[in-house]
């Protein structure tokens, strides 16, 4: 069985961390985004077609060097399908039921439980469902009791959500969907092709899981997630290879050749690799970016720091991101695909 994983798009909410990297590479506890959807699904998927476009080759370059334990496709678009553009255009690698993820979650679904749910309501669609608040970035259904969809509404006003229930990014979908998705054209599953298969199947149902489920579409979304899977792994920090850490460390991930000086104390942050912060230097809820330098003395708090920056000594900034260089000629000045302006 294959599995397609959506990992294009240019994660316009994550610059400028995405300005030089695929969001799906972004670190998630020093092992990228993607690595942990990987590990999650199920034995019987034994084929996974990564569908990228923005960044592919640094994708290509680490899947050359690193074996996942299945079969890799890497599909490249050369322009961004959407999400149903790029479903179609795995066509040619799918020989029958299949999953669709989005590669920007971190979630406890059972994939086994939700093809098994798919199976025995013998439906055209099935997609994970997760509750939550606010629900205008997220694609919303109306379900009934027994988990059929009866309308599925992509980022609606709060006031037209026909209920809290959002989708969660996993779908498992027989592949007469796929005959509705018009070849080699920017297309979005959620709002194009989703409504239709409710309307003329009547076989779209929801699938509920319990635990956990979070998206990485933000800088604090990817901060959040961090603090959880350490809380949930009952760590403290996690640590790559190389690295010298003079100062503390509380609930942060640091990547590999990591140098930490006296009296530094990193709090609620993520720093990636090659990366070397100074003395008495306090972070809080901050990203820094790979090569990058901060220098003694400074004090930064929610701050994002672009990767190959340097911070100067005793800088104090809150809340802003630190990216001085070019935005890179192939980067979008607005958001497009499937993503909302914000
Ligand atoms: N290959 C490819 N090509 N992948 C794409 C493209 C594209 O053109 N556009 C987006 N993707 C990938 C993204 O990398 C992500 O993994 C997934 O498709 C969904 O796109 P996002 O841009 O992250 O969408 P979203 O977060 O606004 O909304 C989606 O996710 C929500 C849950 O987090 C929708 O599926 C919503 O309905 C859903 O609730
Ligand atoms: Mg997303």
């Amino acid at each position: 069985m294959e599995a397609i994983i959506l990992a294009g798009g240019f994660g316009t909410r994550l610059r400028p961390l995405t300005y030089t990297r695929a969001k799906s590479l972004l670190p998630i506890l020093n092992k990228p985004m993607i690595i942990h959807l990987i590990d999650s699904l199920p034995s019987e998927i034994d084929k996974v077609i990564l569908a990228v476009n923005y960044r592919k080759d640094q994708i290509e370059e680490y899947f050359s060097k690193h074996d996942c334990g299945k079969e890799i496709i890497i599909n490249d678009e050369k322009t961004p399908l959407g999400t149903g553009g790029a479903t179609k255009y795995a066509e040619k690698h799918i020989t029958g039921r299949f999953l669709v993820l989005n590669s920007d979650i971190i979630c406890s679904l059972n994939l086994d439980k939700m093809i098994n749910f798919h199976k025995k309501n013998n439906s055209a669609a099935t997609i994970s469902l997760w509750p939550v608040k606010n629900v205008s970035e997220f694609g919303v259904v109306d379900v009934q009791k027994d988990g059929k969809i009866i309308s599925f509404v992509e980022k609606p006003k709060p006031e037209d959500a026909p209920s809290n229930l959002i989708n969660a990014g996993a779908y498992c979908l027989e592949p007469l969907v796929l005959d509705y998705i018009k070849k080699g054209r920017l297309v979005s599953m959620e709002k194009e092709i989703f409504p239709r298969i409710i309307n003329d199947t009547d076989r779209f149902y929801g699938f509920k899981f319990q635990g956990y489920w979070m998206d990485i579409g933000r800088i604090s979304s990817f901060l959040e997630v961090n603090r959880f899977l350490l809380d949930l792994k009952k760590l403290d920090f996690c640590k790559g290879v190389n690295c010298i850490v003079n100062g503390v460390l509380k609930k942060s991930t640091i990547g590999d050749n990591v140098f930490i000086g006296s009296n530094s104390d990193i709090k609620e942050t993520i720093v990636f690799n090659n990366v070397k912060i100074g003395y008495n230097v306090i972070l809080s809820n901050c990203v820094i970016g790979e090569n990058s330098e901060i220098n003694n003395g400074c004090k930064l708090e929610y701050i994002v720091v672009g990767d190959n920056e340097k911070i100067k000594e005793k800088t104090t900034l809150e809340n802003t991101i630190i990216w001085t260089q070019p935005k890179p000629k192939d980067y979008p000045d607005k958001q497009i695909g499937n993503a909302v302006i914000n």
